[in-house]
């Protein structure tokens, strides 16, 4: 029987919606609106995609949206006063910039100028800390958005085997912090672990933030698991002429549907809740910054 699809598209819509319920009550009874500031440096154009769509969608959540576009080659220091800047200004709530940076400037030193507080990447070594202390942070926003989906798809995570695909600071190793602490037993592994195929097949959750297209096959899939895709690869598809790419995961969903007992397309799965968890933590960031509760279900 083919897998239940887990609709990210559909599941971000519902969670900017809250995100906007919320927003709105802010405004009505603190009259505070969430702000969020992006760092954009250079010109790289997948990221001034990702910078606008961001934009946007803070402003239709009804906060406050504040774009900054640097030069390629403006210095560490002009980009390192600006974050003192947005740091001090209280109409400021998150604070991201884009990755990657130029490659003149030390990309972990300026995260690491972000006030903890207002990172809303999860980046900083801080929240790091925190989250892998279970102390409360901000949480990175990809594995975020994993979690509330397997919260939703499945409800309790606890004493399931979860199996991580990938190490990478952004994805992988908070992806495993964040299982690790709704109970279940988490394994990282990654391209380079021995016998792969055999340690995805215990999975009854496996996550893929390898970034290789399709590489996690059907035959590496436990029946009946809950299969994550973080993946989003461009494949070059030249049937369809000279230039032509389509995006794949990396998982082999035509053959991992066949055997999983739910799976996140690509694109629709993941993709759509990066930024609709960036605006939860701005909200989640307005919140704390202003002493009031925090709403329930927008974060870990
Ligand atoms: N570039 C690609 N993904 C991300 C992200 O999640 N955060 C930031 N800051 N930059 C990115």
């Amino acid at each position: 029987m083919a897998a239940t699809i887990i609709d990210g598209k559909a599941f971000a819509e519902g969670l900017r919606a809250k995100v906007g319920e919320h927003v709105a009550t802010l405004k009505a009874k603190a009259g505070v609106v969430p702000g969020l500031a992006v760092v954009l440096v250079g010109e790289d154009p997948a990221s001034q995609v990702y910078v606008r769509n961001k934009g946007r969608q803070t402003v239709e959540a009804g906060m406050q949206s504040f774009e900054h576009r640097l030069d390629a080659d403006t210095g560490e220091a002009e980009l390192l006063a600006l974050i003192a800047r947005l740091n001090a200004d209280p109409a400021v709530h998150g604070i991201l910039v884009q990755l990657p940076l130029p490659g003149h400037i030390d990309a972990e030193g300026v995260i690491n100028a972000i006030a903890p507080e207002k990172d809303v990447d999860g980046f900083h070594i801080s929240n790091v800390g925190r989250l892998a202390t279970g102390q409360k942070s901000m949480v990175p926003c990809t594995p975020l958005g994993c979690l509330l989906m397997l919260r939703a798809h499945l409800g309790s995570l606890q004493g399931a085997e979860a199996v991580v695909v990938g190490r990478s600071n952004i994805v992988g190793k908070p992806m495993a912090q964040l299982l690790l602490g709704d109970s279940a037993t988490v394994t990282i592994a990654h391209s380079r672990t021995r016998d792969l195929p055999q340690v995805c097949r215990r999975a009854d959750i496996l996550v893929a933030a390898v970034g290789r297209p399709r590489m996690i096959e059907g035959g590496w899939i436990k029946p009946g698991a809950t299969v994550i895709d973080v993946g989003i690869n461009r494949v070059p598809t030249p049937e369809k002429g000279e230039g032509k790419h389509r995006l794949v995961g990396d998982v082999d969903f035509e053959a991992a549907v066949e055997v999983a007992g739910a799976i996140t397309p690509v694109p629709g799965g993941v993709g759509p809740m990066t930024i609709a968890c960036l605006l939860a933590n701005t909200v989640t960031a307005a919140c704390r910054a202003n002493g009031l509760p925090e709403p329930e279900g927008l974060t870990a």
